[in-house]
């Protein structure tokens, strides 16, 4: 008999589960990110309107998702369908230096609560020639993250060979919070050849 009633009990306190990567996400200064949040509950029985997401930043709710409305910050998006079946990942576009921070995912079904938080943090990797910033010609992939805890990023810059300058120079720049100075490239453009490719790992802890 009790055993029966303890098993009862944990089924209904396990009904809704909310999952995030454990380790900070990293988004690429400029691009967009996913922050991960994946909710398990009863799918086959679930009621549409007694599901509440919501994803919160500071003291702000960038989205929230609740008895089929959304309404949503504009540089986010949350994909309704895919939350109604148990993936609440929150897209957000042009990853600032004031994104980084916590981010909570907070699931509500049927009175019942749950939030998870996730840590985003930034790199940015700048490009100059002759000291000012370029942004066009510059090709920066997504951060992957090693399974050491450390980022990989590549970022590419493309110099046409015949308009190169006698003395240009090329800096980039990577910056995150992790590293306590920014790591500095410099190159003699005439030096480099068609395109350069400086490799970087970044620690994240
Ligand atoms: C959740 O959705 C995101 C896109 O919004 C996708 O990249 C990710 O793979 C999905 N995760 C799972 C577990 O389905
Ligand atoms: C990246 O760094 C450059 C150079 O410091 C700065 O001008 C730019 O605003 C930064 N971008 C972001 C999104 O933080
Ligand atoms: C960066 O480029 C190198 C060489 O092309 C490749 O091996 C590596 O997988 C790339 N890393 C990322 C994060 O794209
Ligand atoms: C982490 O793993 C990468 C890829 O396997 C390796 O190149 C790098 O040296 C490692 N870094 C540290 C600090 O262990």
């Amino acid at each position: 008999m009790t055993s029966r009633l303890m098993s009862v009990f944990l089924l209904s306190a396990g009904a809704l589960e909310v999952t995030v990567p454990s380790d900070p996400e990293t988004g690429m200064a400029g691009s967009s990110v996913l922050l991960p949040c994946i909710f398990s509950l009863d799918f086959q029985r679930l009621e549409p309107k007694s599901l509440s997401v919501r994803w919160i930043f500071g003291n702000k709710v960038l989205a929230m998702f609740s008895g089929k409305d959304l309404t949503s910050d504009g540089r986010v998006m949350l994909n309704t369908e895919a939350a109604m079946k148990g993936n609440a990942t929150l897209l957000l576009y042009d990853v600032k230096v004031e994104d980084q921070g916590t981010y909570t995912c907070s699931m509500e079904y049927n009175g019942e609560l749950q939030q998870k938080d996730v840590v985003l943090r930034e790199v940015n990797v700048t490009w100059y020639r002759n000291g000012k910033i370029i942004t066009d010609d510059v090709v920066t992939g997504k951060p992957r993250r090693e399974g050491n805890g450390t980022y990989d990023v590549n970022s590419t810059l493309v110099v046409i060979l015949s308009k190169i300058m006698k003395d240009e120079m090329a800096e980039c720049q990577v910056e995150h919070v992790t590293l306590e100075t920014l790591i500095k490239e410099n190159f003699l453009l005439a030096q480099i050849g068609e395109s350069n490719r400086p490799h970087f790992r970044l620690a994240h802890t």
